[in-house]
């Protein structure tokens, strides 16, 4: 048995990074990145640390503001209508999703955010412009999978597209940039009707279910390029691991896969950076 391609996340993002970088050095501006998070749980004050510093890495201003658990919706919105009329910051993003029985709507704070600022591509601007085929910020794992996947000339015209998930913040943005490269798109999900048959048809499958174990080779065509977006905190002996959705075994039949950690992670942050020099230079035409 050949071994798979490994899809290295953390190279395919150098590259995207190194792009972000080119185009910053063509504008008259720094790019200001305002992360904002709500709690302090331990995987979203990782990622949004991780993002502040990246942002600098890569010579970007970054702000990172870490509210406590109980603010109100009202407060927050008060906070991003500050960042909105602030000429200074160019890109807003809220981590998601916020703490367990905080009564801050998710819809409510996205739509908040100015468009030309929303560097997560989440607010419904950025999204009808996504669906009918208009420039605008796109969503920052959508996005970064189809860069890695060009990173690695994988083509996805004509191909079979299958992701499981319909989220907002993958598996809808993502269904939408592989129609715009002419693949033929199924999205799956928990009510799907045998979905291990369904996902089978797929030359490129997606998964970003959240489930250790999820995916065994019952769901992989011989061949198949296997995305997986999920990063599940696991204990091994009492150490802490992240792991995806695909068993040990997926890799041996698929002909190109993504690792957990450093596959799919390192294209959301590049992305997110790269969003952030879009739209200093939006802003500052
Ligand atoms: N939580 C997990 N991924 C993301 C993301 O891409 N953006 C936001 N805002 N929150 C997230």
């Amino acid at each position: 048995m050949t071994q798979p391609l490994i899809l290295d996340g953390n190279a395919a993002a150098a590259a995207l990074l190194e792009k972000a970088q080119t185009l910053m050095a063509t504008l008259s501006v720094k790019p200001h990145l305002h992360v904002v998070r709500v709690g302090d749980d331990p995987a979203s004050v990782s990622y949004t640390r991780l993002k502040a510093r990246r942002a600098k890495k890569i010579g970007m201003d970054s702000t990172l503001t870490e509210l406590p658990a109980d603010t109100t919706e009202a407060v927050l919105l008060e906070f991003i209508q500050t960042l909105n009329s602030d000429k200074n910051t160019h890109g807003i993003l809220v981590q998601l999703p916020f703490p367990k029985g905080s009564s801050i709507r998710e819809a409510v704070i996205l739509e908040a955010i100015h468009p030309d600022k929303d560097v997560d591509g989440l607010h419904v601007v950025n999204t009808g412009r996504l669906w009918s085929g208009q420039a605008g910020l796109r969503s920052c794992t959508p996005a970064g999978i189809i860069s890695m996947l060009d990173h690695y000339n994988i083509p996805l015209e004509g191909k079979r597209v299958v992701i499981i998930n319909r989220s907002q913040l993958v598996g809808k943005p993502l269904a939408a940039l592989c129609l715009e490269r002419n693949a033929t798109v199924t999205i799956a999900h928990s009510r799907t009707t045998d979905l291990a048959a369904v996902a089978r048809e797929a030359d490129i499958l997606v998964t970003a279910v959240g489930r250790v174990n999820f995916i065994t080779p019952e769901f992989v065509k011989a061949g198949a390029v296997v995305i997986d977006v999920s990063i599940n905190r696991i204990f091994v002996e009492n150490e802490e691991k992240l792991v995806g959705d695909c068993a040990a075994e997926v890799a041996a039949i698929s002909s190109a896969i993504t690792p957990v950690p450093g596959g799919v992670g390192p294209m959301t942050v590049s992305h997110l950076l790269y969003n952030t020099v879009l739209a200093a230079q939006l802003q500052s035409a």
